[in-house]
């Protein structure tokens, strides 16, 4: 074959490929409640990069020394199975290019992603300034972004409300300037998906050039259309979409990757379309998003909820006990959600641990091997067998005991159908000190957090609480979430303990810790420009 011959069939192939970029950790960390930490946004990382995603969105490095860390540490460590490219948002600032370019400049396929809102909605009323001002500053950005490396996003923020001629001129602008991608964001979820696909053909007449770049689209669920409007951003030509594991995000959330991912490969041959994605990580890559942020997945959630394949009606069952195919479009397994291989039980030894978790991805060393260990051993004399659900939960559980804040310590709680529930709890403070909280409640759980309320001198207000189990039977794991709210900031925890009551208090614990950690951060804040998009 002739080397025309191949680059020709090299630019067919990569147009039939769509580019999953995942925002989880830059617009998903947006959502109300949720704070991960470094060694959070790690796993999280290095669990995209297995699960196969072409471009992982770190976070928004100008916007605290803490995000900063976090896209320094993902562009520096987050390199298999194979490298993805590592992006940084930016406002069109100078100061937020350069602080995007210093957290990225060590991974080995580096972005920015610079952006500003192109409607006269945000023009006017947010920025406070005028469409002559949005075509420079866009130009400036890409400009100086340029000078550090080549690849550069640009997205005209708010385009689906902005008038489409005037978007044109400003793509147009950056695309002179190099941009290498040009996103069109629904940022506050409004088109609907033969309207989105309109503006992106009318975008294609008014700029030609934007054949010569990556299109890709970035759409919120306010109206529940996110995965819709991809959709139709994608039939328009767009060749990335930016998305978010179970699809968190700012206020309603971004599309969910897993149904944009599972949506291509399912119906590949109908839209000749697919990702790269290796599907059968999704199943854990929801699990330790919902863990780690502490936003359950509801169970009709489509492809990674727990009912997504559970059949409840008999006609149902029974077909599918005749073939599958009579009720189920899609194979479980191919999502990850196949029966538990791993299972290990109280005679288990350190050895035998540490090769489950490798087996399962998971590198734990020194230290945190032997508080794992030492939590395997108290679950497993209380649970006959661990099984790799079981392990999952209990490594992401003590990746979250690493927050920085209050800490349960111990607690005792009466419970009885006579006399209302008291409890009694100790927690250990920030400053490292301890201090002690009891209280009766309506029920041991409401009285085991008022007790720690008394202990912490907060007054919380809990939002949600949810409870579950990690597996099925009567000895699994309980697994608890905990959305509060301390003085106007929301902080959400999850737990897991054999003893539900455990779990409910440690949960509530680390709600709380977050809460107060970001009710800090916003009082530093203070006087600093908004910088959320
Ligand atoms: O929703 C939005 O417009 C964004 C941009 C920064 C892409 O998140
Ligand atoms: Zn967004």
């Amino acid at each position: 074959m002739g080397t025309t011959e191949q680059a020709n069939r090299d630019a067919y192939a990569a147009s039939r490929e769509v580019l999953i970029f995942d925002t989880t950790l830059r617009d998903g960390e947006q959502s109300p409640g949720i704070s991960l930490n470094t060694a959070e946004k790690l796993e999280i990382a290095h669990q995209l990069a297995r699960l196969g995603v072409d471009v992982i969105e770190a976070g928004f490095p100008i916007t605290s020394p803490g995000d900063f860390e976090a896209v320094q540490a993902i562009a520096r460590e987050v390199t298999e199975p194979a490298p993805p490219i590592v992006a940084g948002l930016a406002r069109t600032h100078v100061a937020d290019i350069d602080a995007a370019w210093e957290a990225v400049r060590d991974a080995e396929r580096p972005r920015i992603h610079t952006f500003i809102s192109t409607s006269d909605i945000h023009i006017v009323h947010q920025l406070q300034s005028t469409r002559e001002d949005v075509k420079g500053q866009a130009r400036a950005a890409v400009a100086h972004a340029k000078q550090y490396l080549d690849d550069v996003e640009f997205s005209p923020m708010d385009a689906t409300r902005s008038d489409v001629e005037f978007t044109a001129e400003v793509c147009q602008i950056a695309i002179d300037e190099g941009a290498t991608t040009i996103n069109i964001p629904d940022t506050v979820g409004y088109a609907m998906p033969h309207e989105f696909q309109a503006f992106l053909a009318r975008l294609y007449e008014l700029v030609p050039d934007l054949h010569g770049v990556t299109l890709s689209v970035h759409c919120h669920d306010d109206l529940g259309l996110a995965v819709a409007n991809s959709f139709a951003g994608v039939l328009a030509g767009a060749r990335q979409v930016e998305c978010a594991i179970n699809g968190i995000g700012e206020r309603a959330g971004n599309a969910s990757l897993e149904e944009i991912v599972m949506l291509l490969r399912t119906r590949h041959a109908d839209i000749g379309l697919d990702t790269r994605v290796n599907t059968t990580e999704l199943a854990r890559s929801s699990r330790l998003v919902s863990r780690l942020t502490g936003y359950p997945v509801q169970p009709n959630k489509a492809i990674v909820g727990r009912n997504a394949f559970a059949h409840e009606s008999g006609i149902h069952q029974d077909g599918v006990l005749k073939e599958r195919t009579t009720y189920e479009i899609m194979d479980a397994t191919t999502v990850g959600l196949q029966a538990n291989s791993i299972v290990l039980g109280k005679h288990s030894g350190r050895h035998a641990l540490r090769q489950a978790l490798e087996e399962m991805g998971f590198h734990v060393e020194g230290q945190a091997l032997n508080t794992a260990f030492r939590r395997f051993k108290e679950i497993a004399d209380k649970k006959k067998a661990l099984t790799a659900m079981d392990l999952e939960a209990l490594v992401t559980d003590e990746l979250r005991e690493e927050i920085s804040g209050f800490g349960l310590e111990s607690f005792d709680v009466e419970s009885s159908s006579e006399r209302p529930p008291h409890a009694r709890v100790s927690v250990t403070l920030p400053d490292g000190g301890t201090a002690e909280g009891s209280f009766t409640g309506d029920g041991p759980i409401d009285a085991v957090f008022a007790a720690i309320d008394a202990a912490t001198g907060l007054q919380a207000k809990l939002r949600d609480f949810q409870i579950g189990a990690v597996t099925e039977g009567q000895d699994a794991l309980g697994e608890v979430s905990v959305v509060v709210e301390v003085g106007g900031q929301s902080g959400s925890g999850q737990a897991v303990a054999t003893d539900i009551i455990e779990a409910a208090a440690r949960a509530y614990v680390r709600a709380l810790s977050v809460a107060q950690t970001r009710s800090q951060r916003s009082d530093q804040s203070v006087g600093l420009p908004a910088t959320a998009p």
